[in-house]
């Protein structure tokens, strides 16, 4: 679709709308905003945009749609699927301005935002109140609240506690002509009509413009222990989580590395790990109200690590110390990005079937010679396979990484999964999209995306060309 330039007599229109200050058109600032956490791609924006309001973000939609220029939304730019990637150039509209938390409301726990709010702070701010939102990305330092809603961002907790979808009880959102809509409430319910706003959560920014989402809290809990259970194999590691449920108990994080994903993260961060030479390591969190309880869940937790083979059960107790555990756990990401040129996969199969798809996995990589680092939220059967080209050769590891990606994410769906947890479709996922969708329901995304955006101008050629 040919998308027209961003031309002078646009910039002053962009520059009345925004304020002259908000519009930027150097080359520092288009370099910054053309990347993400992404790989290494790079794609600099014609301008990037920084309204304050609704209004604004209303006026630029409008304008872009009547001139036919293409505008990508951004919040933290943490995305690992290139979601926020302006790849047809255009406005790149950033909402980091947008700021604000308007309102914690005790009596009806649920918070009200605007989308350019940092996660943690956000989690900061609920907890001094007593409550809690649990969605915490390890980008959650920097990640904002607009991207965590567009991605449909998760993270450790998930597996007790559900994804960013679990929070969003309603949005302000404004669509690709600038008209703004509503969705839900501060309600828990809600059967009025198609559901708006879970259709937006996860949509990558290609649908609508969050400008304000009102979230769901929960009552913080009080009581918290983390166990860190060595394995002598990966087998044995990913078959133990699946019997962690078994046993009634439902972990707050349950999360894997293996060997080379500690080995990492320790170089990252500078620590050293318990066990490290371990093949691989569960890191597991329960969490309640009464210490009482947490205390005999996490006994339970413990009893079967050890009936499964762990070589030894590690309990951390006091707060400085669980901190260590998941600042390291937080850094795998990072730290393994910093090896080599890199491909991540977000692959998610039910929890059961966790063991077949990392050994899967391996076998896969091994057959292809490229060297790969397991880790993830067992719990909820997502695993991000980190594909490191290392010393291979450049046109070896060409012809071999599209096959052996397409492997990982055949042996998922026939697994029963999905080819993205939580980090979205994106620009990077975009080739593979079809492997987990039936024609019909390729058909259905594109219809849908037609409904929201005739004219293709919103994050145009993500999840779908
Ligand atoms: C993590 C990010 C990469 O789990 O999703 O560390
Ligand atoms: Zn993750």
């Amino acid at each position: 679709m040919p998308y027209a330039p961003v031309t002078p007599p646009i910039l002053a229109e962009l520059r009345e709308l925004c304020g002259s200050d908000q519009v930027l058109i150097d080359d520092e600032a288009r370099a910054r905003y053309g990347e993400d956490e992404t790989e290494d791609l790079s794609y600099p924006p014609e301008v990037i945009l920084r309204p304050g309001n609704v209004g604004e973000v209303a006026g630029i939609l409008k304008l872009a749609q009547r001139e036919r220029i293409p505008v990508t939304p951004r919040g933290g730019g943490t995305g690992l699927s290139g979601g926020a990637l302006p790849v047809h150039g255009g406005i790149l509209l950033s909402v980091e301005r947008m700021n604000r938390i308007l309102e914690i409301d005790r009596l009806n726990a649920v918070a009200v935002v605007e989308p350019g709010v940092v996660c943690e702070t956000l989690q900061d701010c609920v907890e001094e109140a007593g409550l809690y939102y649990p969605p915490d990305p390890a980008s959650r330092g920097s990640s904002q609240i607009g991207g965590n809603i567009a991605e449909c961002a998760a993270g450790p907790h998930a597996v007790k506690y559900g994804s960013t979808k679990d929070y969003v009880l309603g949005l302000e959102a404004v669509l690709p002509g600038g008209e703004i809509i509503r969705t839900g409430g501060k309600i828990r319910k809600d059967v009025t009509g198609y559901n708006l706003t879970q259709l937006l959560v996860g949509s990558e920014g290609t649908l609508a413009v969050v400008t304000q989402a009102t979230l769901r809290l929960l009552p913080l809990p009080r009581s918290r222990l983390t166990l860190l259970a060595p394995f002598a194999s990966l087998e044995q590691a990913t078959a133990c989580v699946s019997e962690i449920f078994q046993a009634g108990v439902v972990p707050s994080a349950c999360e894997f590395m293996e060997r080379d994903a500690v080995a990492a993260a320790e170089a990252h961060i500078g620590v050293s790990f318990p066990h490290r030479e371990a093949a691989a390591h569960l890191l597991i969190e329960v969490d309640g109200m009464e210490d009482g309880s947490v205390a005999r869940e996490a006994e339970i937790v413990g009893k079967v690590c050890l009936a499964r083979g762990a070589l030894d059960v590690l309990l951390a107790e006091a707060p400085a110390k669980q901190a260590e555990l998941w600042r390291l756990r937080r850094s795998v990401g990072e730290a393994v990005k910093k090896i080599s040129v890199y491909k991540e996969e977000d692959t998610v199969v039910p929890r059961a079937a966790l063991a077949p798809l990392v050994a899967g996995v391996k076998a896969i990589c091994a057959r292809h010679g490229i060297a790969s680092i397991c880790y993830g939220h067992a719990g909820d059967g997502n695993v991000h396979v980190n594909i490191l080209k290392g010393e291979m050769d450049e046109a070896r590891w060409r012809d071999h990484l599209s096959d052996a990606i397409r492997e990982i994410f055949e042996l998922t769906v026939s697994l029963g999964g999905r080819i993205s947890g939580e980090h979205g479709i994106g620009l990077t996922q975009k080739p593979y999209l079809s492997l987990a969708l039936s024609d019909t329901e390729m058909r259905l995304l594109r219809d849908l995306k037609r409904v929201f955006d005739p004219h293709h101008i919103l994050n145009p050629g993500k999840i779908l060309d």
